[in-house]
């Protein structure tokens, strides 16, 4: 949970600072506009400056020229000598040179203007003038020259009056001039304003958005945590109810094994009584026919009624009970024999270091010779040198049963085919797997599950009981510590797979 906030915050971080640097790149752009405007405006106000003084100096050179002409004239009039004549005429002359100098540049300055262009009329008017009165000057006709600057003096004056009107003109240009200068600073720093403050709204935006962020993250962090907290709590509560549950199935379990422990010792023991059953019930029989006969003899005795035919019935008769008796006494002890193997736990065996290929060997070769009548053949694949520590009889045992059941189940009934037995036995960490099979009939598929039950047989009629297997089963499991499996393929042939550690 921590870690998705932190993301989370992060991703805000992010995002913050992305709009931020944004923010701040268009600030930047917007003031290297602003400044980029702002020289330009300043090289166009420069420049227009240079050319206003340009103006103004031709139009106070031309108001100059043609105050310094008048004054020079005037002079020249009231001169009487030669010299000072000379000096004003050539005052005068330089005067005009100067007033079309001024002019020129005026025209050039201030090109298509009314005022210049009536200005250069009325200078072209008082030029040949002025001409006259230098000549009358010199003629010392001065009367004459007055008159002619008297008839000049207004075309003069309009010229003033025409210069004041371009300088008052060049003065609103220039002021126009200013005023835009003012008018775009002003529009500029508003520009320049408006980006910083609304820089500063967005980054007081971006700051609240933020802190709303952070603030419904939090929240949200603080109701995850308290699901959380819930839902662990309702996981304690569900592991306890599990535990509970278990303990409960544990309980169950336990029982059902007990009472399926009863039921197999119940099975056993009703088996046990069933096949002890018949014998036991046989020497009752017997035994109370042999008291019955013995009690009649006794009372033709006690008669004097006793003859020699009596007696030899009374031997007869006794000897075949007590016949029955002994057999039945001795299937009785021999079961007892066999319910003894079956708890292999009560063995007071010793495991020993047995040499496998040989003590199977022995085994398999001293039951075949019990089985003389059934034909069979053996073969035995065990590395020579395989040492096992176990007990030998359960070994012996295992094996023995193994062998009795393939030559008298391996053959259907009547007939005499050859058995042949094959015993694989291998060693690898510290396990032994032994792989038995005969040539056989094989197990039925319906039979497969059984064939372990005790008390199961196919040839109950032939006197068998259905416990060799059992044996075997109960021998690898608690006797060798491993574990038994049966299978049987579509050549008739039984196969039993052994496996079970070296050495106990
Ligand atoms: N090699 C085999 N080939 C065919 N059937 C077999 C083989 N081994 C066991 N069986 C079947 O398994 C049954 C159970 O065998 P098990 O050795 O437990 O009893 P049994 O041989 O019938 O009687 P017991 O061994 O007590 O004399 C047998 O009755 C037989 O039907
Ligand atoms: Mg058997």
């Amino acid at each position: 949970m921590p870690l998705n906030k932190e993301i989370v915050l992060s991703t805000l971080k992010n995002k913050f600072v992305f709009i931020s640097s944004i923010a701040l790149l268009a600030f930047i752009i917007f003031g290297v506009f602003t400044t980029y405007s702002l020289v330009q405006l300043n090289m166009e106000v420069e420049k227009l400056f240079n050319l206003s003084e340009l103006r103004t100096r031709a139009i106070f050179q031309a108001h100059d020229s043609i105050s310094n002409m008048e004054s020079e004239l005037i002079k020249l009039i009231i001169a009487d000598d030669k010299e000072s004549i000379r000096s004003s005429s050539v005052a005068s002359i330089r005067a005009t040179a100067f007033l079309d100098e001024s002019l020129q540049q005026l025209e050039l300055q201030i090109p298509d203007n009314s005022n210049v262009a009536a200005l250069s009329k009325n200078l072209s008017l008082i030029k040949p003038h002025r001409m006259n009165i230098i000549g009358l000057a010199r003629s010392n006709q001065d009367l004459k020259a007055l008159n002619i600057v008297n008839e000049i003096s207004p075309i003069t004056d309009v010229i003033s009056k025409n210069l004041d009107k371009i300088i008052l003109s060049d003065r609103r240009n220039l002021n126009g001039l200013f005023k835009e200068y003012k008018r775009s600073e002003i529009k500029i720093l508003i520009l320049f304003v408006s980006i910083i403050t609304l820089s500063l709204l967005l980054l007081v935006f971006v700051n609240i958005s933020l802190q709303k962020a952070k603030t419904a993250l939090s929240k949200l962090n603080h109701e995850l945590e308290k699901k959380v907290r819930s839902r662990t709590e309702a996981l304690e509560t569900s592991y306890n109810e599990i535990e509970l549950t278990l303990d409960k199935l544990q309980q169950t379990q336990g029982k059902l094994i007990e009472s399926e422990k009863m039921a197999s010792l119940g099975g056993l023991v009703s088996g046990m009584a069933h096949e002890l059953n018949t014998p036991i019930g046989v020497c009752i029989t017997s035994g109370s026919y042999l008291f019955d006969s013995t009690t009649l003899f006794e009372k033709k005795y006690s008669e004097g009624n006793l003859d020699e035919t009596d007696c030899e019935a009374l031997i007869n008769s006794n000897k075949d009970s007590m016949k029955l008796i002994i057999s039945n006494l001795n299937k009785c002890s021999h079961l007892i024999q066999y319910f003894k193997k079956i708890s292999v736990q009560h063995s007071s065996d010793k495991p020993e270091l047995l040499m496998m290929k040989k003590c199977v060997e022995e085994t398999v070769m001293n039951t075949r010779t019990q089985f003389k009548e059934i034909k069979s053949r053996a073969s035995i694949h065990c590395p020579k040198d395989l040492q096992v520590l176990h007990v030998k009889s359960a070994l012996h045992e295992i094996i023995m049963n193994l062998v009795m059941n393939s030559l008298q189940h391996g053959n259907d009934k009547g007939a005499h085919r050859e058995i042949e037995i094959n015993i694989d036995i291998s060693q690898s960490e510290g396990m032994i797997k032994l792989i038995y099979c005969d040539s056989g009939k094989g197990i039925g598929t319906e039979n497969m599950d059984k064939i372990f039950e005790p008390f199961f047989t196919t040839k109950r009629c032939e006197g068998q009981n259905g416990l060799g297997l059992t044996i075997v089963y109960n021998l690898i499991m608690h006797s060798l510590k491993g574990h038994i499996k049966c299978r049987s393929n579509q050549d008739r042939k039984a196969i039993f797979e052994l496996e079970f550690p070296d050495n106990l």
